[in-house]
């Protein structure tokens, strides 16, 4: 038996009635708020504890200027009114810490040096998953999001990671919604569709 689940509000507030915003209120969002984020999010596992996913918390108007030009056009005003944009991104040499974050596997950081794909598929896999954790704990934290994939990857890259060693994944628009900007609820797959069970 699983333990007992969480309560009907909490299940609501993190996926049932959590829809994707597209338009923020303008408070801003204080240091300490994405400091509690990053200090929730960072407990999702990863492979090997390797934790891969490094993040720029986009909140100044310079920085948003950085920003703008990489974005696709109908993602502009989403970023102009957030007020923090994520860029969630992998750290291309994610394994030079794990002597320290996995010291159960003494040879892990050259096991990964000496095979680029395998480092490669570790740091997206494991960077997208924590991008999902930013945005359930997001979530949980009473924070809407807008999660966007619609910009240049190079463009950013360049902009803000102009040494190659990070590569951006996808971005995160977080504040409070303007629930006027949420779009109608899309159909979700039904479990016969997605799923079997062996
Ligand atoms: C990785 C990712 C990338 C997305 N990219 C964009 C985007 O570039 N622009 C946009 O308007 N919405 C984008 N979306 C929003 C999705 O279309 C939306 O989350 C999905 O349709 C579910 O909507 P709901 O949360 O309201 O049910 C993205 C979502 C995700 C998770």
């Amino acid at each position: 038996m699983p333990r007992q689940s969480l309560d009907d509000t909490a299940l609501d507030t993190v996926f049932r009635e959590a829809h994707t915003h597209y338009g923020f209120k303008p408070a801003p969002i204080d240091e300490a708020t994405l400091r509690a984020l990053y200090d929730l999010l960072k407990w999702g596992p990863t492979s090997m504890n390797c934790q891969p996913a490094r993040y720029v918390f986009v909140v100044s108007d310079e920085g948003k200027s950085r920003l703008m030009p990489a974005l696709s056009e109908g993602n502009r005003d989403k970023v102009h009114e957030a007020p923090a944009t994520v860029i969630v991104a992998v750290d291309t040499r994610f394994y030079e810490f794990m002597p320290r974050i996995f010291p159960s596997s003494p040879n892990a950081r050259e096991r990964f040096a000496e095979n680029p794909d395998k480092a490669s598929d570790t740091a997206w896999r494991n960077g997208t998953l924590q991008g999902a954790y930013l945005i359930v704990a997001a979530r949980m934290l009473g924070l809407d999001v807008g999660p966007m994939s619609g910009f240049d990857n190079a463009m950013v890259d360049e902009e803000f990671f102009p040494d190659g060693r990070y590569k951006s994944n996808f971005l995160v628009n977080l504040g409070v919604g303007e629930p006027a900007s949420q779009r109608p609820r899309g159909t979700r797959l039904a479990f016969e569709e997605v799923a079997e069970v062996v």
